[in-house]
């Protein structure tokens, strides 16, 4: 028997669409969005331009939200009182309350419950896990990521740009919000987890908008006794970079991808004692050992978990753990850099 899926926001949302489809256990029932042109291209499925009518109507066992990041909490609540599973794009909350409020309900109900973390996933990410666990690099002592882009709208949004997208990435995406795609990884790869958060912003928010600074640096302490760096802009003029590194006591590591269209731009350097000076690591660091596309397989590892019993491949405290602290560091950093506690689910 088929898993009924059903996807919101159907911008980048409609390649979940096919993910899903792809998925010989999934059967897509419903679309969702308040763009009727979206719903337009889904002829085959139930549409609808409401969410909670959705869940009411086409009753789906898994959601996939794909909408605006402020929508992500109280949708992933909606969708878990209605019985469904949920896998939620970045950023997956917006403060502690509502995490603590995801996390609880995902339980309560037993549902799954996966932030949609990509970079995990990722053929390099995979490859720096088996270098980690073999000790190449030592004990890791700590970990930087930088992730800044020019976001800046080209030309003014058009008003359905300002209603339904877009709009909330200049005005409700505080760039420490979108830690997941830095901190995740860096968390995977060292098997840890934050336990504070302390965020300092620069530049004014008027450059921005609304409650979202031009730059923001996080400094977070892990359970491990490590410290991590990050560094988020999205609103400079800055063409794509993102960049981490991992500090080790044996060796260190270093990840640059500067070119946002070309994931074969990445590059990852390696020092060793045994072989100090950085050298660039002669691999395909991108393509999966598998071949597979990698958000395919998240797709589903998330649908196996569902169907098999077993616990997402991050469970809901993990999702967490992603993408919190650097909500909290902004929050710290709006109140002078007060070092805020990271709850631990
Ligand atoms: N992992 C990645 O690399 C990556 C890349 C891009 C975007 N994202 C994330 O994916 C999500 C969507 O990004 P996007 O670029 O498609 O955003 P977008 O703003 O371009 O599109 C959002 C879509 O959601 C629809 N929508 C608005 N309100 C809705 C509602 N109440 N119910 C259902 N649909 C609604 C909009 O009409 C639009 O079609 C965001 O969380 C973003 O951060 C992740």
């Amino acid at each position: 028997m088929s898993l009924r899926c059903a996807v919101a926001g159907l911008n980048r949302g409609s390649r979940f669409v096919k993910l899903l489809q792809e998925n010989a256990d999934c059967e897509v029932v419903a679309v969702c969005d308040p763009r009727p042109e979206k719903l337009a291209e889904y002829p085959d499925l139930q549409v609808f331009e409401d969410f909670d009518r959705m869940l009411e109507e086409a009753a789906p066992e898994m959601v996939a939200l794909i909408t605006p990041g402020p929508l992500h909490a109280p949708q992933s609540l909606a969708a878990m009182e209605a019985g469904a599973h949920v896998l939620v794009e970045t950023p997956n909350v917006y403060s502690a309350e509502e995490a603590r409020a995801v996390v609880e309900l995902a339980r309560k109900r037993d549902r799954r419950y996966m932030l949609s973390e990509d970079y995990i996933y990722m053929g390099w990410c995979g490859r720096l896990k088996a270098i980690v666990d073999e000790g190449v690099l030592g004990e890791i002592i700590g970990a930087m990521a930088e992730y800044t882009h020019d976001c800046r709208p080209v030309k003014p949004l058009s008003a359905a740009e300002e209603q339904h997208t877009k709009a909330w990435r200049f005005h409700a995406l505080p760039p420490l919000a979108y830690a997941s795609h830095t901190l995740g990884p860096l968390l995977y790869l060292m098997e840890d987890r934050c336990t504070t958060a302390t965020g300092i912003v620069g530049g004014r928010t008027e450059i921005a908008g609304g409650d979202v600074f031009p730059l923001e640096t996080a400094v977070l302490e892990t359970e491990g006794g490590r410290t991590i760096n990050l560094t988020n802009g999205f609103m400079l003029s800055h063409p794509f970079i993102w960049c981490a590194a991992l500090y080790g006591s044996e060796g260190s590591i270093r990840v640059i991808n500067t070119n946002y269209a070309d994931p074969q731009a990445l590059r990852v350097l390696i020092s060793t004692d045994a072989e100090p000076g950085w050298r660039d690591l002669p691999m395909e660091w991108h393509a999966r050992d598998d071949g597979r596309e990698h958000l395919q397989v998240l797709v589903d590892d998330f649908v196996d978990s569902i169907i098999s019993g077993r616990p997402a491949p991050f469970d809901e405290a993990r999702s967490m753990d992603f993408c919190l602290p650097g909500v909290l560091a902004h929050e710290s950093a709006k109140f002078g850099g007060a070092k805020m506690e990271v709850p631990l689910f």
